[in-house]
């Protein structure tokens, strides 16, 4: 089974408090969102490999780290997870971008796919797929499944918010992959809507609502 793990830093928690609030503006909610994946990438990379590199400082030769390996892809599930790219961009900026385009249809609660555009080698990158909202779990599930018919075989889902039942269906479809949020909500409405959870988060981040 892969790893599930909330990562609740202070920081994550105090921005998160502001970004479910409704009376954030789009501009602030756009920041946060940013803000947030990036404090989360300190902890979703934490196992990149790494290997020897021989390089010279001013004062002598030495042998020291650098990233190695595998390279990353950043998968954002449109249209909210556009929200989260440019934080993790910034800590790793060689990384690639791929798009997944989803929308949850409003009366089945299933997701329908409308774009995927990828690296042409993202069966040897590790991915780092994001969303902010994990809810019933059906746009991750069809992301990963998207995802693995095109190859991929090492994928970490992150996202801002998640109920029990969106994660449980992740795990029980892709029992592989690992799994990272800032919160683990109490549950969904009879909408699929995460309780307390934040709302529509495309609708907040694009001010489309
Ligand atoms: C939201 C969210 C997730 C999905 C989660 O997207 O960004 O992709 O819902 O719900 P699920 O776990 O029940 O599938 P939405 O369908 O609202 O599309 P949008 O980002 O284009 O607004
Ligand atoms: N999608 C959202 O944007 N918010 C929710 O609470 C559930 C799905």
């Amino acid at each position: 089974m892969g790893k599930f793990q909330v990562i609740s830093h202070p920081l994550i928690q105090h921005k998160l408090s502001i970004l479910r609030r409704e009376d954030t503006s789009t501009k602030v909610f756009r920041e946060l969102v940013n803000e947030i994946a990036m404090l989360m990438g300190y902890e979703v990379s934490r196992d990149l490999p790494l290997e020897d590199i021989d390089i010279q400082t001013p004062i002598t030769k030495t042998t020291q780290k650098q990233l190695a390996g595998k390279k990353l892809a950043i998968v954002p599930i449109l249209r909210a997870g556009i929200g989260m790219v440019d934080g993790l961009v910034s800590l790793v900026p060689a990384a690639k971008v791929g798009h997944i385009g989803m929308y949850r249809d409003e009366e089945t609660l299933q997701p329908v796919e409308y774009l995927v555009k990828l690296p042409e080698d993202i069966d040897q990158r590790q991915i780092f797929l994001v969303d902010p909202m994990l809810a019933t779990g059906g746009s991750a599930i069809l992301a990963v499944d998207s995802l693995k018919k095109r190859g991929a075989a090492n994928i970490k889902f992150v996202c801002l918010v998640a109920a029990p039942e969106g994660v449980k269906a992740l795990q029980e479809a892709h029992p592989d992959i690992d799994i990272y949020t800032a919160a683990l909500d109490e549950k969904l409405n009879d909408n699929g809507y995460i309780i307390p959870g934040l709302g529509d988060a495309g609708d907040r981040l694009f001010g489309t609502k």
